[in-house]
């Protein structure tokens, strides 16, 4: 972490001997509406709530009402509830939402990376929320923002009504800053913050009304992005990551793909999902010409040739341009499927693939490749009630073979970029195996 100076226009961070300005030192974010997404997770406790409590599920746009602001004022305001029936809702509501409707949260898109920034630069960050502490506790942890989060203060579980301003000293414990800037998605936010003699900010992208901040004479973000320039000086440079996922036909690398999309979106990421051949126009194109299985007359150098174009295409026009943006680019398989199906499957040997693909991907190579182990009997049984087989999913056991074999010497000679699962195993089993090598890796690289 950088030192933190006080100067007259903000506040200097020394980071690697480079002087980087914050506007604050210490920055408190609300967060359902601020950091996170809740809107799916509380809706899914009120539609196990209301019911119990004999009242009809209200419609999703009406229970958005019931994210933020405290219960003991939202139910009484949009459902009549007295005092006591308040209580009783909130008993039933909170053990299920700490149990099971959290589970349902999303990260906004930046805000990993706008913590990870303010915790570089040296800023002290709290989050000040009228959610249970304990629920708070687990939703950050979970999305692993808490390394990033140097106090945090929620409700406790017998609270209902506790005022923002509380919140926020409970969050900063008495200690002392020279600029704090609070940021939050209602104008309770940004009036807590005013009280308290700090700078309050708005966010639009949460749950406040439409209008939630007007005439209130305070910056407003439109998106997590948007709150950087209000913080710091620079925007920083987004690292991108490369993710391939490999397998023989039948692995189940579809199944696998859309649960990586979903919780790496869930985290907050921007993710490009593609695929080869294909993933652009012209790569898609030349994918047909290769898996028509009229043409039965394509030699094999003519098939490595024709990967090769696809992916140069693609690498060019999809791939490298959202690394460089900063994204997490998920390929279903890349050159490891021409080493396996060409190399090993056709017998052109690794070499001369390695050869013609060099100047296709030009460097390009996935920083983590899953690989879906499956031997290759299953996988032509899986094959076999499948619906009409492309050209290559129509060869012998005995090409398909050679490919698992070829698949088998990659991974063992580059045991730190696959990871590598059993997909003989039932689907929900094997993502949750996957995920938590992949988060750990993508932490480890600090992608944001
Ligand atoms: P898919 O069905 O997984 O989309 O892949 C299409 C087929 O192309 C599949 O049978 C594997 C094969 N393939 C190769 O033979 N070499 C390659 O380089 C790639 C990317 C795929």
């Amino acid at each position: 972490m950088g030192r933190v100076r006080c100067t007259g226009r903000g506040i200097l961070s020394h980071e690697w001997g480079i002087i980087k300005l914050l506007y604050y030192d210490a920055v408190v974010f609300d967060l359902d509406g601020t950091l996170i997404d809740s809107a799916p997770g509380i809706a899914d406790g009120w539609r196990y709530t209301f019911p119990q409590l004999g009242r009809e599920i209200p419609s999703d746009e009406i229970l958005k009402k019931l994210i933020g602001p405290a219960l003991s004022e939202t139910l009484p305001k949009y459902f009549g509830m007295g005092a006591e029936e308040v209580e009783r809702a909130v008993e039933i509501y909170r053990p299920r939402y700490l149990n099971q409707s959290w589970k349902l949260t999303r990260i906004f898109p930046g805000i990993r990376a706008l913590l990870k920034a303010l915790h570089d630069r040296g800023a002290k960050v709290f989050v000040a929320t009228g959610k249970p502490q304990a629920a708070s506790e687990n939703i950050l942890e979970y999305f692993g923002l808490m390394p990033y989060i140097d106090g945090l203060a929620g409700v406790g579980a017998d609270e209902i009504g506790v005022d923002k301003e509380g919140l926020i000293l409970r969050a900063l414990n008495g200690q002392k800053f020279n600029r704090v800037a609070m940021i939050g998605d209602y104008m309770s936010d940004v009036e807590a913050a005013r009280m308290l003699g700090f700078d309050g900010i708005g966010v639009s992208y949460g749950f406040g009304a439409e209008d939630e901040f007007a005439g209130a004479r305070c910056p407003v973000a439109k998106t997590p992005y948007a709150l950087f320039p209000l913080l710091m000086d620079e925007m920083p440079a987004r690292k991108g990551y490369f993710i391939s996922i490999e397998g023989l036909d039948g692995c189940g690398k579809t199944t696998q793909s859309d649960a990586i999309e979903r919780t790496l979106r869930d985290f907050g990421y921007v993710v490009r999902r593609t695929r080869e051949p294909g993933g652009c126009p012209i790569s898609e194109k030349i994918r047909a010409l290769l898996l028509d299985v009229n043409n039965k007359g394509m030699s094999d150098i003519t098939e490595v040739l024709l990967y090769a174009a696809s992916r140069a295409q693609h690498v060019q026009e999809v791939i490298r341009p959202a690394i460089a943006r900063g994204e997490i680019v998920l390929c279903d398989r890349f050159v490891d499927s021409s080493v396996a199906f060409q190399g090993g499957g056709r017998q052109l040997g690794v070499e001369l693939i390695q050869q013609i693909n060099a100047p296709a991907i030009g460097g390009c190579m996935p920083d983590t490749t899953v690989y879906l182990r499956l031997d290759h009997e299953t996988a032509l049984r899986r094959r076999e009630n499948a619906s009409a087989l492309d050209r290559i999913e129509s060869e012998k056991a005995s090409f398909h073979k050679r490919v698992e074999e070829a698949y088998e010497t990659l991974v063992a000679q580059d045991r730190e970029r696959f990871i590598t699962v059993d997909a003989h195993k039932a689907p929900e089993e094997i993502t949750k195996e996957i995920l938590p090598l992949l988060m750990a890796r993508l932490q480890a690289a600090e992608v944001v």
